[in-house]
């Protein structure tokens, strides 16, 4: 694909979904686009009329673009420390939390976190918000599923139990651990992001965007974090210049907003939550 035909499918993207292809990493979007339009259309300008006409090419193209494979409990030794470290600690000082869940697909994580919340300070009416980009993994998150055996595999059979119904082979959340988590479409790369967090959790989304991009949201979630505010990234994502950007690395991943005091200091060495 040359210059001119990314500029062409990238206009006709951002159209079509919103989603503005500036942020991303140019080679390996290219490439990734590459492949799948010649595997769709004899070229990219026809490529581009495909999606403009036919809506399963332009919902394909969307998974293509959002890839909304998730599960509950990923990485499950670093929700193991979120559970015995980080949750603890914050409830010290809080009875009631209020965590956001950025780029939450199906609903896996932030219904993870609202079960563990349930489990550690029951009652409280803690608020989960969580939000993505995708209309279709919004509405089966709002759903409560159904989900897979093999989405819940991490799921501890005591919670399966409790937390979910299960028909036939497929799992979907009781009704009351729906309302427990507030879903919403946003873009994290154009939107306005609410502010008073405890913890915000943004796993495995960030894997496309360019270095730009990445500081500015990072930036953004600092901003929204409330002091001593801790944000949760991916097991295979690092933040580079995190001392910079007003954050603390505590712990494998995770990340705590400097009190405003030390804002800015860099950390001798890694320290506890
Ligand atoms: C691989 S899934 C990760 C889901 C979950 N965080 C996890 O780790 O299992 C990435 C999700 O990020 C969402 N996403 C990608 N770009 C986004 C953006 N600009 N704004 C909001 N959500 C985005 C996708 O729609 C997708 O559902």
């Amino acid at each position: 694909m040359d210059d001119q035909e990314y500029d062409l499918i990238s206009q006709q993207i951002l159209k079509l979904t919103g989603i503005d292809l500036a942020h991303y990493k140019v080679q390996q979007m290219r490439r990734r686009l590459t492949g799948l339009s010649s595997a769709n259309a004899p070229s990219v300008a026809e490529y581009c009329q495909l999606i403009k006409k036919d809506p399963d090419a332009l919902s394909k193209l969307r998974d293509f673009l959002t890839i909304n494979v998730s599960e509950f409990f990923r990485d499950a030794e670093q929700f193991e420390i979120l559970r015995t470290e980080v949750f603890p600690e914050l409830l010290k000082n809080r009875p009631r939390l209020n965590v956001w869940s950025a780029g939450c697909s199906h609903g896996g994580e932030p219904y993870s976190v609202a079960m563990m919340l349930e489990e550690l300070a029951p009652g409280q009416n803690h608020r989960v918000l969580a939000t993505d980009l995708d209309d279709a993994v919004i509405a089966k998150a709002r759903n409560g599923g159904p989900y897979t055996s093999a989405d819940v595999n991490n799921v501890d059979g005591k919670l399966l139990l409790k937390y979910f119904d299960k028909p036939d082979n497929m799992y979907t959340l009781t009704d009351q651990m729906r309302k427990k988590v507030t879903f919403k479409k946003q873009n994290l790369l154009r939107d306005v992001f609410e502010t008073g967090f405890d913890l915000i959790m943004c796993r495995n989304v960030v894997i496309y965007f360019n270095d730009e991009a990445k500081d500015r949201l990072y930036r953004g979630f600092q901003n929204s974090l409330r002091d001593r505010g801790v944000l949760f990234i991916g097991a295979t994502e690092s933040l580079l210049a995190a001392a910079e950007l007003g954050l603390t690395r505590v712990n494998n991943c995770f990340y705590r907003k400097s009190s405003k005091e030390s804002a800015g200091a860099r950390p001798a060495r890694a320290a506890k939550v």
